[in-house]
């Protein structure tokens, strides 16, 4: 039988034109998503206009509670807010630090600022109490969770510390919690004060190790895991309270949990990084398929929607790559130690 003749002969079975029929369909389905995804991602990322942040209070009195504010990506949440016109609650161990940046923020921007000051590891109901005290009576509408450690060089599972271990649970997971727990109830209250004219708005922040299960890094990324299927789950809790919960997800950014100094296409500084979060909150960015989720940086976006739309995050593939790409950075980490130690 020729080729032309056996293809005439399936195609004519009424079973095998359903089959095409469906294969069709779906097909065409797949396309019109994937394509409908890649419009909103171009868009996110490069045409539609930055938030307005009038609609969270800006320049009406309001405050923002930011986490982990002394260094880093915290820092530039808390001073490109105080450029906003946010009066900045700041949150950090280490209050000589956070005098410093409310002394430079209130001069510089003209706004108020607090400061609370406590281990987050803790994890001591003294430490909420004090936030708590601290906001009390303010018209909070923002709450930033920045705060989070990871481990100090990539390490396998079985061979991470007590502490470590603890740390990081304690801290990304336990801490944030209830302070949202403490927080929120400020921002409902400001919300409703004001007949509902301001929103809320709960931003939490997430990485590309919870979003990729990460070997060597496990208990971090299932940390930051765990904040993704938080902050979407309270995403749909407080909708109807107007206020609005993101969790953001980054690849690296130059910092000194990262360990990383300079900068590159991939790897903001976190000024650039922030900048993207807040022209964008609202926005999925690269995180076209996700509810309340926000990959705004716009070369972490296309690496993650790369991701999604290929191997996918929780893939052998991913897992794989990751695994190697872990394993070296701890080899280079062990190496560089052990030179420290020599000299
Ligand atoms: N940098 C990255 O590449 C990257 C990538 C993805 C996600 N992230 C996430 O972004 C967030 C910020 O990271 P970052 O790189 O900006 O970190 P960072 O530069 O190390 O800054 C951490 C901040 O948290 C405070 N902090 C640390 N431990 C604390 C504790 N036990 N209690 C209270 N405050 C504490 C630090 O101040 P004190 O020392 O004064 O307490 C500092 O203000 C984290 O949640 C991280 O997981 C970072």
């Amino acid at each position: 039988m020729s080729i032309n003749s056996f293809v005439a002969e399936l195609t004519s079975c009424k079973c095998t034109q359903a089959l095409l029929y469906v294969a069709v369909v779906v097909g065409v389905y797949k396309l019109t998503l994937f394509s409908l995804s890649t419009i909103s991602l171009v868009a996110d990322l490069f045409i539609l206009p930055s938030t307005n942040w009038s609609k969270y209070g800006a320049k009406k009195g309001n405050w923002a509670v930011i986490t982990g504010a002394s260094d880093g990506i915290g820092k530039e949440y808390a001073t490109q807010l105080a450029g906003r016109g946010f009066n900045v609650v700041l949150v950090s161990r280490t209050q000589s630090k956070l005098e410093l940046i409310a002394e430079e923020l209130e001069s510089k921007y003209k706004i108020q600022t607090k400061i609370v000051a406590f281990d987050a590891s803790t994890d001591k109901e003294a430490n909420y109490q004090l936030l708590a005290s601290s906001i009390e009576g303010l018209p909070v509408t923002i709450l930033i969770n920045n705060v989070g450690q990871s481990h100090s060089i990539p390490v396998p599972f079985l061979e991470t510390t007590d502490k470590e271990l603890r740390d990081i649970v304690t801290i990304n997971n336990t801490a944030t919690l209830k302070i949202t727990q403490t927080v929120t109830p400020s921002i409902v209250k400001t919300v409703e004060t004001s007949k509902k004219q301001v929103r809320g708005l709960i931003l939490t922040m997430g990485s590309f190790g919870g979003l990729l299960p990460t070997p060597y890094l496990a208990t971090y990324s299932g940390s930051k895991a765990f904040l993704q299927a938080w902050s979407a789950a309270l995403a749909g809790e407080l909708k109807p309270s107007n206020i609005d919960v993101e969790l953001v997800i980054s690849y690296l950014v130059t910092s000194a949990m990262s360990k990383i100094r300079r900068s590159s296409a991939s790897i903001p500084t976190p000024k650039a990084f922030v900048k993207s979060v807040l022209n964008s909150v609202g926005r999925r960015g690269g995180a076209q398929d996700r509810f309340a989720t926000m990959t705004p940086y716009w070369a972490h976006a296309l690496m993650h929607f790369g991701i999604e739309n290929t191997v996918g995050v929780y893939s052998k593939v991913a897992n794989t790559l990751n695994l190697g790409m872990h394993k070296s950075i701890r080899t280079r980490a062990l190496k560089k130690a052990l030179r420290k130690k020599e000299q």
